[in-house]
């Protein structure tokens, strides 16, 4: 078996190796070919990787790449992790839609575009240089424009993945006062754009409308990813679950003023600390049995990755929330949508469930982010600048043309060097 990392060299790789050491007894014999473009990075990480496993005793071999085809060749599993533009792009994403009072964010709205202009081409290089039959298992963001785009642009097999659904639940379980590891939610919707109106405690349903009623809103404790007060506040009035990304919606023109008086932004604040995380992982990875504590992403992201492929390669038709093709399974958005949802994972991939109505509150925001999305992913695959205009103006966010407009003609110009097909 062979599982090839593309973006190995990222911060989140040594979650990754966690993900792997843990399920290192069923992918025994296992050959990992990490690639990046990043060659010092890809050094560190592939030496932290091998002292990992010889010290854990697991058998997985490392092979390390910085061209495609011999990190891709023979591989049954292609777990794309990578970031084009790196954190320089992630940066001009967050920054240019704030000056035109949009919010700037790296997977939501235009900065979001943007970043899936950059992203689909390479996804679309490596459906077209991987094994006929191998699964692309991403994480690449923004991963469901990047599912759509292959899906619906090539032949290849590719599950979209995003362990958000697990932090939000982790925090609602807070906020309600519920057991976290006995708990169960069905997200359904768009990636980064999900509600959950059934809710388990040990598989029997959880009165949620009776327990939000009962919700105090709780002050402060905001940090980039969790905006507790918010969310409360929003699943007070909408009488289920929002994910965390709803924030940008429903607080949209708060959130602007915010990231404008913040001064930087998050991509700023990722590099300012990124120095110091590799310098530590680098003398981690040098010590016969490493273990790098400070990794980004968090214990769930890795291991989910990890038990994906897993459910794949050994059928294990496991119950995993990922962006798939809906094929009804929620019936207020197109056959061939990619959604988020709970499926079942086996060797045929992701199986969705069959999930009902979105709730109405929310069902008209998440046909109309469904809708950019789709013309998101053309225009990312053709280079059409009119497609990514109606992209633009179809956000949620935008709602302008003249503005759609200058997002647009600023974007591409500062991301020419990664966007051949606008060229
Ligand atoms: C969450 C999202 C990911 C996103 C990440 C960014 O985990 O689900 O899609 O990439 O946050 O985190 P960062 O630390 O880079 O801001
Ligand atoms: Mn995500």
């Amino acid at each position: 078996m062979k599982i090839a990392i593309i973006g190995a060299g990222s911060g989140y790789l040594p979650g990754v190796l966690r993900g792997l050491l843990h399920r290192a007894g069923d992918l025994a014999g296992t050959e990992l070919a990490f690639h990046d473009v990043d060659e010092p990075h890809l050094a560190v990480m592939a030496r932290l990787g091998r002292n990992m496993f010889a010290a854990r005793g697991a058998a997985l071999t490392v092979t390390a790449h910085t061209s495609l085809k011999p990190a891709l060749d023979g591989a049954a599993y292609v777990f794309t992790t990578f970031r084009p533009g790196g954190m320089a792009g992630r940066h001009l994403d967050e920054s240019i839609p704030l000056k035109h009072g949009v919010v700037g964010q790296e997977t939501a709205g235009p900065g979001g575009f943007l970043m899936a202009c950059r992203s689909v081409p390479v996804l679309l290089e490596i459906a077209a240089a991987a094994d006929p039959g191998a699964w692309i298992v991403n994480y690449t963001n923004p991963t469901n424009v990047v599912t759509d785009a292959v899906l619906r642009h090539t032949d290849a097999k590719i599950i979209g993945l995003c362990d958000q659904h697990v932090g939000d639940t982790e925090m609602w379980a807070e906020l309600l006062g519920l057991p976290f590891d006995r708990l169960e939610a069905d997200w359904i919707g768009l990636n980064h754009a999900t509600w959950a109106t059934r809710l388990r405690l040990d598989g029997a349903e959880v009165d949620l409308p009776a327990l939000l009623e009962g919700l105090d809103v709780p002050g402060g404790g905001a940090t980039p990813w969790r905006d507790p007060s918010r969310m409360a506040e929003l699943a007070r009035a909408l009488g289920f679950l929002p994910n965390s990304y709803s924030k940008y919606y429903f607080f949209h023109d708060e959130v602007v003023r915010e990231l404008r008086e913040k001064g930087t932004t998050r991509a700023e604040d990722i590099q300012a600390m990124l120095p110091a995380y590799y310098a530590q992982v680098a003398a981690e990875s040098g010590r016969s049995d490493p273990d790098p504590s400070r990794e980004r992403g968090g214990g769930e992201h890795g291991e989910f990755a990890v038990d994906t492929i897993c459910a794949l390669h050994r059928d294990e038709n496991r119950r995993m929330i990922v962006n798939t093709r809906n094929n009804g399974a929620i019936a207020s958005l197109e056959a061939d949508a990619v959604v988020e949802v709970p499926a079942l994972v086996g060797r045929a991939g992701p199986v969705p469930l069959t999930m009902g109505a979105l709730p109405r509150p929310v069902r008209g925001l998440t046909q109309a982010i469904h809708e950019y999305e789709r013309l998101a992913a053309d225009a990312a695959v053709t280079g059409d600048r009119r497609t990514a205009l109606q992209a633009l103006m179809a956000h949620p966010f935008v709602r302008s043309k003249h503005t759609a407009e200058k997002i647009l003609d600023e974007g591409l110009a500062a991301h020419r060097a990664h966007l051949p097909q606008f060229a």
